[in-house]
């Protein structure tokens, strides 16, 4: 039996489930595998913190990360932070010294991919990834693997749960996003400082990496056309909901011969389509490509266990690994030549106008506005047009209405 000696840096949300799921499967992965993961030591920031998990006797508990990454024996590191630039240095030194590096660290990967990916094959070690997108859900493996010999189009995700909770459960109890942002970070949905889920950074990393591995190409995220939920109001919502839409914060990589266009913006869905229905924090990635056509993946896109659970995979993954320098980023190699375009490409877009008194003739004037639908909410859909001319037609509305008028714009989903 191959004996695996194996370090953590971190204990927090997913670092406990990693130990917890480790113990309970240790039996079935030597079973399967013939393999024993011998967890060595895991570093955190402060060893006297109470933490609901026992550690196994021979775990060591330190403050001190150099004696996860520079311990000889130690053979694969694996990375549950959620720092930036200490975690790349982190990971670039295990590397260096010969180490299998896994991480599930999105926002560390969205700047430093590409680098990474070249110091795992220069120094022949194993790069793993799989619970940095959509948590428990095993997308990168399906798409570097499963899907890897197929011709990417087009990617489509729900993959930020805490926006996707904040906008389904706007609707279900007719409230708005304060309130219900304030009872998301009660329950934990939400962290004390939102920005990064509600203003779609969360997301636009987690597309960047989806970049890399379909595409080999590195996206960064100032390419990325962004916007978040926290502008929109339970009257979006509901004056979508009124003409058939629902509206998710959707994250959208598109590829046309060599360009590429990446979005992450709250967009309009008809009912009836499947991403409509991924409700509360479940996670969803939608994928089309030229001979499997159309499929999706749903699932828990955190928590402690199912993303634990996408680490245990890399784990295995990483000790099977015949050829070392294997990184899931396959494509890198052949590509990273597309020509990105921001704000590129064109859409339908609905358009709700949010009225005060005495506006509706001014408005009604407008062509292919629509009648008033309710509490002086209107809305209008436009024919396919690109970025720019819906920037000159915001204008064209916003001088119609009152100075300060709420007008929202939002994309059509196109499968
Ligand atoms: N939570 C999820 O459901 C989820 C899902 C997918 C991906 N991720 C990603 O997984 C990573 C970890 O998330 P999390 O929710 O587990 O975070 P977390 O609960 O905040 O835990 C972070 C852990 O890292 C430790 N830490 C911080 N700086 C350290 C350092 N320099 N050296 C060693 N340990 C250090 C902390 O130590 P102390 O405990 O001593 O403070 C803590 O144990 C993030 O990159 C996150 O984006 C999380």
């Amino acid at each position: 039996m191959k004996e695996i000696n194996i370090g953590i840096l971190g204990l927090g949300t997913v670092g406990i489930g990693i130990v917890q799921l480790l113990k309970k499967r240790q039996a079935k992965i030597k079973n399967i595998y013939g393999v024993h993961f011998n967890l060595k030591t895991i570093a955190v920031r402060d060893v006297n913190k109470k933490r609901n998990v026992e550690l196994p006797a021979n775990t060591k508990l330190c403050d001190d990360d150099s004696k996860v990454i520079d311990d000889p024996d130690i053979q694969i590191v694996i990375e549950v932070t959620g720092n930036v630039d200490g975690a790349y240095h982190a990971i670039q030194r295990a590397m260096q010294s010969g180490k299998s590096v896994i991480t599930a660290n999105k926002e560390m990967l969205a700047s430093h991919i590409n680098d990474l990916n070249t110091i795992a094959k220069n120094n022949q070690v194993n790069f793993f990834y799989e619970a940095s997108v959509a948590g428990g859900i095993p997308i990168l493996r399906v798409l570097s693997e499963s899907i890897l010999t197929d011709s990417f189009e087009q990617v489509n995700g729900i993959i930020n749960g805490t926006s996707n909770y904040i906008l389904s459960e706007m609707l279900t109890n007719q409230a708005d996003y304060h309130q219900v942002l304030e009872a998301a970070q009660q329950l934990g949905y939400a962290e004390a400082n939102p920005r990064n889920d509600v203003k779609g950074y969360d997301a636009a990393y987690k597309l960047s990496i989806l970049s890399y591995l379909i595409f080999g190409q590195f996206l960064p995220v100032s390419k990325i056309r962004l916007q978040g939920i926290d502008q929109i109001s339970i009257e979006d919502l509901k004056a979508a909901q009124n003409d058939g839409y629902k509206i998710k914060l959707i994250a959208n990589l598109k590829r046309k011969h060599k360009q590429l266009t990446a979005s992450v913006v709250p967009t309009a869905i008809k009912k009836d389509e499947q991403l409509a229905n991924v409700d509360g924090v479940q996670n969803a990635i939608q994928v089309t490509s030229d001979a499997l056509g159309r499929t999706t993946y749903t699932g828990a896109g955190a928590g402690s266990l199912p993303t634990a659970n996408s680490v245990l995979s890399d784990l295995i993954a990483s000790a099977n690994t015949e050829t070392n320098g294997y990184s899931m980023a396959l494509q890198n190699d052949n590509n990273n030549d597309y020509q990105i375009i921001k704000n590129g490409g064109k859409s339908q877009y609905l358009i709700i106008i949010h009225l005060r008194d005495n506006q509706i003739n001014s408005v009604a004037k407008l062509e292919s506005i629509q009648k008033i639908k309710f509490d002086n909410i209107s809305t209008m859909m436009t024919n396919e047009i690109s970025y720019p001319e819906l920037q000159l037609l915001l204008k064209k509305i916003k001088n119609h209405v009152h100075p300060g008028t709420i007008v929202h714009a939002f994309p059509i989903f196109k499968s």
